[in-house]
């Protein structure tokens, strides 16, 4: 089958794809026929430096989501044939990931799919959806009469997160470095944008000097500390991003930087389950919502994908399709 393979951490040029033997089916893992993926920003940071560390074994294919059908259900519940959707659980790190045309799969990262949509909507779903509306809905709880403000919101999970708050109608304050992506959050539905120039509270009293009582932080630790001191109280705040290059913070004092009152929580996207995902689908399809698209690309460009993901342009899902 052709495949990605990192042997080592390299540029997005240097991303090259081969033939490499068809995985061998064991018991509680599938066989799935991939047929197209979303890239992610995790992928990025495999292949630029992560993939250095001595926890990932090399070579390795990477891709921690993808869309396709089971082509071999070894002893699962899954019939040949099925649309799943798979992703995380160490997809692309611990083991061999969805840049490929199979990928052989822990049966408990694999999910059945009821929607007929078609393969490159799908593809641009899981992760992105998954991450968006678990964080919304499961970690700050939203409610239509919430105002939310999402911070890195032109990245693809922002996107996908402003869709899905607009489709309950609560007040989104969305953020974004660049004066020009005022006009694609506008035409996303944002109440408001912000321009993260250094002076965001100043400008989100100025313009909206009623309260913020929920913030969906993908900026991360960057911006983190600012992001808790505008909320109300009995506010919430979920970290869920760390677009801003720093992953942890080197000194938190608990005590002192969360006001009584306010409360952090954070979301991981390690632990899909059947349920979440039907969720989703379903929630889909009740608010008529058309997945995000960037671009499309084929197994063959991947080194254009990883570009445009790089250029931080790409103001939607990448997706790559396999055939
Ligand atoms: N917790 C989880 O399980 C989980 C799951 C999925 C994703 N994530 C994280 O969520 C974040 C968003 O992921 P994504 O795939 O949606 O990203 P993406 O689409 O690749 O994000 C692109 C956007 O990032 C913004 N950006 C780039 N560098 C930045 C910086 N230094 N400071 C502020 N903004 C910056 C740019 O916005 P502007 O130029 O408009 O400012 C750009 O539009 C990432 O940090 C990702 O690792 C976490």
């Amino acid at each position: 089958m052709k495949a990605v393979v990192l042997e080592k951490t390299c540029t997005a040029e240097e991303l090259t794809v081969r033939q490499v033997p068809l995985p061998s089916v064991k018991a509680g893992w599938v066989l799935v026929k991939v047929k197209g993926f979303g890239l992610n920003r995790s992928e990025l940071m495999l292949r630029s430096y992560e993939a250095s560390a001595s926890y990932i074994q090399l070579p390795r294919i990477p891709g921690i989501e993808c869309v396709g059908e089971i082509a071999d259900s070894s002893d699962s519940h899954f019939s040949k044939g099925q649309r799943v959707v798979a992703l995380m659980g160490g997809m692309g790190r611990s083991f061999d990931g969805s840049y490929a045309e199979y990928a052989l799969l822990p049966v408990k990262q694999v999910f059945a799919v009821n929607s007929d949509m078609c393969w490159q909507h799908l593809a641009a779903i899981p992760e992105t959806y998954f991450t968006a509306y678990s964080s919304l809905f499961e970690c700050l709880q939203l409610q239509v009469t919430d105002t939310l403000l999402i911070r890195g919101a032109t990245s693809v999970t922002g996107l996908a997160a402003l869709q899905l708050a607009k489709s309950i109608r609560c007040t989104v304050l969305a953020s974004t470095r660049k004066q020009e992506k005022r006009a694609l959050l506008k035409c996303h539905g944002a109440d408001h944008v912000l321009v993260d120039d250094g002076n965001l509270p100043e400008q989100l009293r100025e313009i909206y000097p009623q309260v913020v009582n929920k913030v969906l932080e993908l900026v991360g630790p960057a911006t983190m500390e600012e992001s808790i001191g505008l909320l109300v109280h009995h506010g919430i705040i979920c970290a869920t991003g760390v677009l801003g290059s720093k992953e942890s913070f080197a000194q938190f004092d608990p005590i002192k930087s969360i006001p009584n009152g306010v409360y952090l929580t954070s979301f991981f996207s390690n632990y899909p389950t059947q349920k979440i995902m039907d969720d989703i689908f379903n929630h889909i399809q009740i608010h008529q919502l058309q997945p995000l698209i960037s671009q499309v690309f084929s197994l063959d460009d991947m080194v254009a994908a990883h570009l445009l993901m790089e250029s931080n342009e790409a103001n939607g899902k990448i997706v790559v399709m396999t055939e």
